[in-house]
């Protein structure tokens, strides 16, 4: 594994930093605070290909590694967690699987204008009673022919109403099991297609969280991607490399809570002296820096396994466990950090320690996580 990044890696992390910084920061406290989606940041994302950065350029991507896609989730999410699940949703969940899986029709249809940002997309695997158990879909997608008729609901849907491609998971054969499930390209507007009202979310606010209905809704036999059957392996593929992002994406919370309570330290005074200098802050900080360096090491190991074509399923598991638990225990330490400043909104860290909770529950929660590790080892 190679630790020094190249001069295009160190390019895009600093070309993401920068754009955190000048037009993420500003406006973050608002949106979190009116649950407002950052529609303007998000089209200049798009500008500036972090919308579909590892598509390949025919497809209208930017041919960027998993590696770089790790640094500018990190720099993105330090500044601002809601846009940059909406980053990881297009990239990782919806670009990424067409891209491997759909075909050449489907890729100019619908990846094009994906991976361009000119539209975004939503993974929709999700369900009122089945989240973790996600076998257990109800949603069905019925053969008719040159046509398949989906009813269900679908729950916790990221870009949910933002979104204009949806990637549907419904069961086809029920008696099959995981190997009767296929997924839809479904459009926004679809006759029977209802997105139903919006979370009102402890975290991530600016992001827009739905719940979908779909009643009778008409897919075109062109819309099914992959071989019948294959939706379940679809979605578990997928979500391997999602989970890269949200690693990284809790990496970024952490280290974007870590060195605000970092300056916050050596400016306040307590005692006589600034608080850094207490060792009862010094060696908090100490444990936050140890153990975010510890989720980058694991973040980039599962990005590097991708980009080698490695099998990538247990070291996204484990960066996203460990990143997801990380990123909670070190905003909690950011906010203690910073006492009563550190519980109102200005100073940030409140948001992250809230935004931090759903790196450890979605794209499987921490859990989950554990399921897919103890079943690699001991398969061994
Ligand atoms: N790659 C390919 N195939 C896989 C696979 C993988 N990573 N993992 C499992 N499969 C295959 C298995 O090999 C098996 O196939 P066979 O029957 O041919 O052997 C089949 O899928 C079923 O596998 P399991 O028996 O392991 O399935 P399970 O029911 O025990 O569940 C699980 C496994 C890992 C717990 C899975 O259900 C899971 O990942 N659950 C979490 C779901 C999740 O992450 N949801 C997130 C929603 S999306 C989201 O949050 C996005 C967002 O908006 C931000």
């Amino acid at each position: 594994m190679e630790f020094t990044f190249t001069e295009e890696q160190l390019m895009i992390r600093d070309a993401a930093r920068d754009f955190a910084k000048s037009e993420l920061l500003p406006g973050v406290i608002e949106r979190d605070e009116k649950q407002e989606f950052p529609h303007e940041q998000v089209k200049k994302m798009a500008e500036l290909g972090f919308l579909g950065m590892m598509v390949d350029p025919k497809y209208g991507g930017g041919g960027m590694d998993t590696v770089s896609y790790v640094l500018a989730m990190e720099e993105i999410s330090k500044v601002d967690a809601s846009a940059s699940v909406v980053m990881s949703v297009n990239n990782s969940l919806v670009c990424w699987g067409l891209e491997t899986y759909g075909t050449e029709e489907q890729k100019q249809k619908y990846l094009v204008p994906l991976a361009k940002g000119e539209v975004i997309g939503a993974f929709c695997l999700s369900e009122p009673e089945a989240g973790s158990d996600a076998t257990s879909q109800r949603t069905t997608a019925v053969d008719k022919g040159d046509h398949y008729l989906i009813n269900g609901t679908k729950n916790w849907i990221t870009n949910g109403s933002n979104a204009s491609i949806y990637l549907v998971f419904g069961q086809t054969y029920p008696e099959k099991g995981s190997h009767g499930i296929n997924v839809f390209i479904v459009e926004k507007g679809a006759d029977g297609f209802v997105v139903g009202p919006k979370e009102n979310k402890l975290g991530i606010r600016g992001s827009d969280t739905h719940s979908l209905m779909f009643t009778d809704v008409k897919v075109p036999k062109e819309n099914r991607i992959g071989k019948d059957g294959v939706g379940f392996s679809f979605a578990m593929k997928t979500l391997s490399g999602g989970r890269i992002g949200i690693a990284a994406q809790a990496l970024g919370i952490a280290s974007g809570a870590y060195e605000l309570a970092l300056k916050y330290s050596k400016e306040r005074k307590a005692f006589g002296k600034e608080i850094s200098k207490h060792q009862a802050i010094a060696f908090k900080l100490a444990d936050m820096a140890t153990d975010i360096e510890v989720a980058r090491l694991l973040c980039l190991k599962a990005a590097w396994d991708k980009d080698q074509h490695n099998s990538y399923t247990l070291s996204s598991a484990m960066a996203k466990l460990y990143a997801a638990e990380m990123a909670m225990r070190t905003t909690v330490e950011a906010v203690q950090i910073h006492g009563g400043y550190g519980f109102v909104k200005e100073y940030h860290v409140e948001r992250m320690m809230r935004d931090a909770k759903i790196t450890q529950i979605y794209e499987g929660t921490s859990e989950i996580q554990k399921i897919i590790i103890s079943r690699a080892i001991l398969r061994d």
